[in-house]
């Protein structure tokens, strides 16, 4: 992954600074006390740094903000980056500090004086997050050969902590590489190859082609990528990293490679933002890199439903009547209610074959979502409340936006229909919690389930604090620390 940058921790050397070439960011608390580091380049600078503090500009370094001072006289650096950062922050000021020197990174060198800042590993895993570019299809596109060096007061306590930290930025890097891609580059078949990829990593991988989900009876997902050239596959990721015999938690993704609205056509304006309807997919495939990279000590096995819906003559039709894995049948009313059609099948095989501890799927399922919560917050639907509020409570710590929705007999009642077992829309009202309550007809009793809803954080049009415009990798941090919470002791 040309795009991580890989920190060297070393032990702070005042000497190296004023010869470093390269960006130097320091970091100054709120008091504008100065730590050795700082001191040494205020000198070096003939009282730049005490200008800015006395000048009461630190104002301007604060929450993911940053103040360049460029070619700074006295010193060799290229720039020198002031960020203001307390020397005990907590773990998500330590990441957006971080992140705003991520921003700032540009091909060469940087030198972090992070003097005895209590969290230089979340600092790391701030810049690590926000230096991603999506970079593949740009023709001028320099190879950014980065370094960024760590001088801290315990390199040897720091090192360790920021390669665990990294596993996961790198799982969320490959999560916004598969949902920045375009579907004529990430096809169903593209996508398989780049799972199976990952049994480099540990992971076992398997690829259900179409002939074998034909004949599990997997007809609602194959219904939805019938009309499309591209294979239909389902991909199963094992990482086997906790004790032999114990269940494992389920990861479910939708993955529509791209989401025409099928023979229900989307209108043009924006339809190229379906190249990301495979963000779910992205997602479980995300986390499952950064468990195999942490060497999680936990059973998960991630499940990825691949499709492409496109009209064609032998697309399915509005009206059609679907048979699903699981036996209940599907009146297709709308072709564009497309992923739940793909993850009822895909949920309903890990349940019969894993019996997983917990099942949790990841779509980009509504737009619904997008009218309810924006792009702040994911919509969170659960049959059960412990392994809701322990989700919530892991989004909340990594800092990713996450809110319940409710689900009830009432919105379920929506879904019924004349001539089969259930319609696969309800209709205009509350088009995100009927989505999720076509979801929950295909979760066993005692199965404790997550849905969640991303279409509206998993692409962004503006950035946010770790991740620049397009995939955000929104859930890979949270879910890589529920699995950490609830499995692994
Ligand atoms: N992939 C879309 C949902 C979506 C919308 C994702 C915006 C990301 C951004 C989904 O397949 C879809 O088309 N949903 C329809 C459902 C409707 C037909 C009931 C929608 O939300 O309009
Ligand atoms: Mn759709
Ligand atoms: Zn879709």
């Amino acid at each position: 992954m040309p795009n991580l940058i890989a920190p060297t921790f070393a032990a702070v050397d005042l000497d190296a600074i004023a010869a470093f070439e390269g960006r130097v960011a320091l970091l100054i608390g709120a008091d504008g006390k100065l730590d050795a580091g700082a001191r040494r380049v205020n000198r070096l600078t003939k009282g730049a740094i005490a200008r800015v503090v006395e000048a009461g500009k630190l104002e301007d370094a604060k929450a993911g903000k940053i103040i360049t001072l460029n070619y700074p006289a006295g010193m060799a650096a290229t720039a020198l980056d002031i960020i203001c950062l307390e020397r005990r922050p907590d773990a998500l000021d330590a990441r957006k500090a971080g992140a705003a020197l991520g921003k700032a990174l540009d091909k060469g060198a940087a030198l972090l004086l992070a003097g005895s800042n209590a969290k230089p590993a979340q600092i790391v895993l701030g810049a690590a997050m926000r230096a991603y570019e999506f970079t593949p299809h740009k023709s001028d596109a320099e190879v950014k050969a980065r370094s960024l060096t760590v001088m801290c007061a315990k390199p040897e306590e720091a090192e360790p902590e920021a390669r665990a930290f990294l596993a996961v930025a790198e799982g969320a890097h490959m999560t916004r590489d598969l949902t920045n891609e375009p579907a004529n580059v990430l096809t169903t078949t593209e996508f398989a190859i780049r799972l199976k990829e990952m049994e480099s990593l540990g992971l076992v991988v398997e690829v259900l082609e179409e002939a074998e989900l034909e004949r599990l009876g997997m007809r609602t997902l194959l219904s939805v990528g019938q009309g499309s050239d591209s294979p239909s596959k389902v991909v199963v990721m094992h990482w086997n990293g906790g004790e032999k015999g114990v269940k494992p938690l389920a990861l479910i993704g939708k993955g529509v490679v791209f989401d025409t609205g099928g023979i229900s056509l989307k209108p043009a304006a924006g339809m190229e933002d379906m190249t990301m309807d495979m963000g779910g997919a992205g997602v479980v495939s995300g986390v499952m890199r950064t468990l195999a990279l942490r060497g999680a000590k936990a059973n998960v096995v991630g499940l990825v439903g691949l499709v492409e819906n496109m009209p064609s003559s032998n697309a399915t039709r509005p009206g059609d009547v679907i048979k699903s894995m699981k036996g209940d049948t599907v009146e297709v009313i709308n072709t564009d209610a497309e992923g739940r059609l793909v993850l009822c099948d895909v949920m309903w095989y890990a349940q019969e074959r894993f019996a997983p501890v917990g099942m949790i799927d990841l779509a980009t399922l509504t737009g619904a979502i997008v009218v309810g919560l924006g792009h702040e917050n994911a919509g969170v639907f659960s049959n059960d409340d412990a392994l809701c509020s322990a989700f919530l409570n892991a989004a909340k710590a990594e800092g990713e936006g996450a809110w319940r929705m409710p689900l009830g007999q009432a919105y379920d009642d929506l879904l019924k229909s004349r001539i089969a077992d259930m319609k696969n829309i309800g209709g205009r009202a509350a088009g995100s919690v009927t989505a999720a309550q076509f979801l929950q007809r295909f979760v066993k009793d005692g199965t404790p389930w997550i849905h969640l809803d991303i279409a509206g954080v998993a692409s962004v049009k503006s950035e946010t604090t770790l991740a620049p415009v397009g995939a955000t990798g929104w859930g890979v941090m949270s879910l890589s620390r529920l699995v950490q919470d609830l499995y692994e002791h």
